[in-house]
């Protein structure tokens, strides 16, 4: 399985354990995810929170009935893709855009299942892939000048406006050696609505495909 698309199916086959008819399931967004949205109608699901709109029309396309988080409830599984993960199931997201529905949704389930090809793992979060942070479009500039005095460099998003219809700053060169201090510390620039590192609230399950199979892990 080297083949990269290969093991995003893989990964999205060893998902599938952690569904159970009946339930309302969380989805996640990108094409990981897109590999087990195929696979979805072999369950009888009650209903699928979705954390994004892609996300949402292709459940919908297949006739999964979406739901509102708010009358959903507390749901026991949320399964998502990640841009980068490291050893403690931290993680980066929003590579799709979509990283404050995403944690919404992954903040009110029981269990966050993540499922990544072997590229995304990483020692130190944030070297590779810039940090997407979600900021109020009025608040651009400002944020980006926050960030600049932080050490990062960051980079608007061209052509690109969230489901809440903000605007993303990628912003590369931050030092996120200590991910939930770097998670709380941008959530408080003003303007700032979420951003993609997933630390405080990491996955409780990896799995990780790579050419020798699907490794689980479990923080
Ligand atoms: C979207 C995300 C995705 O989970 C992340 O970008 C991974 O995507 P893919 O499965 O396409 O590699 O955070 O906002």
């Amino acid at each position: 399985m080297s083949d990269q698309h290969a093991q995003k199916q893989a990964a999205a086959q060893a998902a599938l354990q952690y569904i159970e008819d009946d339930m309302i399931l969380g989805v996640g967004t990108g094409s990981t995810v897109n590999c087990l949205i195929e696979l979805l109608p072999k369950f009888r699901l009650k209903g699928a929170v979705a954390s994004s709109q892609v996300t949402e029309d292709k459940l919908k396309a297949l006739g999964i009935d979406v739901v509102d988080l708010n009358f959903a409830g507390t749901l026991d599984v949320y399964i998502d893709g990640a841009d980068e993960v490291n050893a403690h199931l931290q993680l980066i997201k929003g590579g799709g855009g979509a990283l404050t529905r995403e944690k919404i949704v992954a903040a009110a389930s029981n269990k966050f299942i993540c499922m990544v090809d072997e590229s995304k793992t990483v020692e130190i979060l944030g070297r590779a892939f810039p940090v997407p942070i979600e900021v109020l479009p009025q608040a651009r500039s400002y944020v980006a000048r926050q960030l600049a005095q932080m050490g990062g460099e960051p980079v608007y998003r061209e052509d690109f406006v969230t489901d809440y219809g903000n605007v993303i700053l990628d912003t590369y060169d931050l030092d996120v050696s200590e991910p939930i201090k770097l998670e709380a510390k941008l959530n408080n620039i003003v303007g700032v609505v979420c951003n993609g590192i997933f630390a405080a609230n990491q996955a409780d399950v990896l799995l990780k495909a790579s050419s020798s199979g699907v490794e689980t892990l479990l923080r």
